[in-house]
């Protein structure tokens, strides 16, 4: 069972990375707990809702539904719900358990972060990209129209269990879009990662179980790694923002229904991978290597239509501006980023454009 370590200044948990391990669910949950209410949408429910109801076989639970999609992850449904939480009984000893895709593990964490002044919260994430990223490291929020996850609070779970046979239902989309956030992890910390990606996307597109097992394991132990080292992004953590900034513009402009969170990062790990090139980070050759390997794993959905104007006036409102200094993570090499400040607009708009052509 690889199990990796978060500890951060107040927290400390495992995240478990082992098939079968939702269906253990009750014994994560913290000792004298009160009542439990399980997040989730209707559709994650109707899929795997009975592996969770047998691993918490004996404990008693409410479902509690989110609506899906991102443009839904808003705050007003957060209020809703815990509004719902206190007609069923809920208290200060209440443990929410999040289940779902990276939307439902945003959401129900923050519901947790705020409820009564925070109350526990177990991760279970059941996609790839809540498996590898949105659940680990105590990020959650919600989206504001202005920008993406502009509300939100640091709440670390009890623990993460990730259950890599979740996946077997999971749409081919949603598992590509989880594929480019691994892609993330080896360009920014793990090359050999990254170079499996390149070689094995046959075995990995076609969810061969060793190869899906290895590649969550060792984005999870990096992001462990990560988070253990620097919990508040204020060092760095900053380096698991390598293609968000520019992704998250992409979402925000597109009103988030158009592309999945991990099809913006894609793009936005293209315009990253093309700015690092035209500021003389990268070198020509690895530039090439990593954007054809996001390629790979595509096709990203059609970009046509999107003003390159308006996404350079969307990234001075992302959370990672400050005093209106766009901070980039630029790739140095595979494997290895850097975070910088004061780039010439005329440089970042070229890369803006290069990426969405
Ligand atoms: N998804 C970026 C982070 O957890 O910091």
């Amino acid at each position: 069972m690889p199990t990796f370590r978060i500890e951060t200044r107040d927290h400390c948990y495992s995240a478990i990375v082992e098939r079968g391990i939702a269906g253990q669910a009750a014994q994560f949950l913290p000792p004298r707990h009160g009542k439990v209410f399980v997040a989730t949408t209707e559709d994650v429910w109707r899929h795997q809702g009975a592996t969770l109801a047998r691993g918490l076989a004996g404990v008693a639970h409410e479902v509690l539904y989110f609506p899906g999609g991102e443009e839904r992850k808003r705050l007003a449904h957060v209020e809703q719900l815990a509004e719902e939480m206190v007609e069923r009984g809920a208290d200060r000893s209440s443990v929410v358990i999040a289940f779902g895709g990276g939307i439902v593990n945003d959401m129900a964490g923050f519901l947790a972060a705020i409820f009564m002044r925070g109350i526990p919260v177990l991760q279970i994430p059941t996609t790839l990209l809540a498996q590898v990223d949105a659940a680990i490291g105590g990020k959650t929020g919600v989206n504001l129209v202005g920008g993406k996850n502009l509300i939100g609070s640091f709440h670390q779970p009890v623990a993460v269990l990730i259950d890599p046979a979740a996946l077997d239902t999971l749409p081919e989309r949603e598992y590509r879009a989880g594929l480019w956030e691994i892609i993330k992890a080896g360009i920014i910390r793990e090359p050999g990662l990254f170079h499996f990606l390149a070689e094995h996307s046959r075995e990995i597109l076609e969810r061969w179980r060793d190869a899906v097992d290895c590649i969550i394991a060792d984005s999870v132990r990096m992001k462990a790694e990560v988070v253990s080292t620097d919990e508040r992004e204020g060092d760095l953590r900053r380096i698991l923002n390598f293609g968000h900034t520019f992704g998250h513009a992409l979402e925000a402009e597109t009103g988030y229904t158009r592309f999945l969170h991990g099809e913006a990062v894609a793009w936005g790990m293209r315009a990253a991978v093309y700015l690092s090139e035209l500021t003389g980070h990268l070198s020509a050759e690895d530039s090439v290597e990593i954007l054809e390997t996001i390629e790979r794993y595509g096709p990203i959905p059609p970009l046509d239509g999107i003003p390159a104007e308006n996404l350079l006036a969307r990234l001075v409102r992302d959370k990672k501006t400050i005093q209106g200094r766009v901070h980039f993570v630029l790739a140095v090499r595979i494997g290895e980023v850097t975070v910088v400040s004061g780039i010439d607009e005329k440089l970042v708009i070229e890369a803006i454009r290069s990426a969405l052509a």
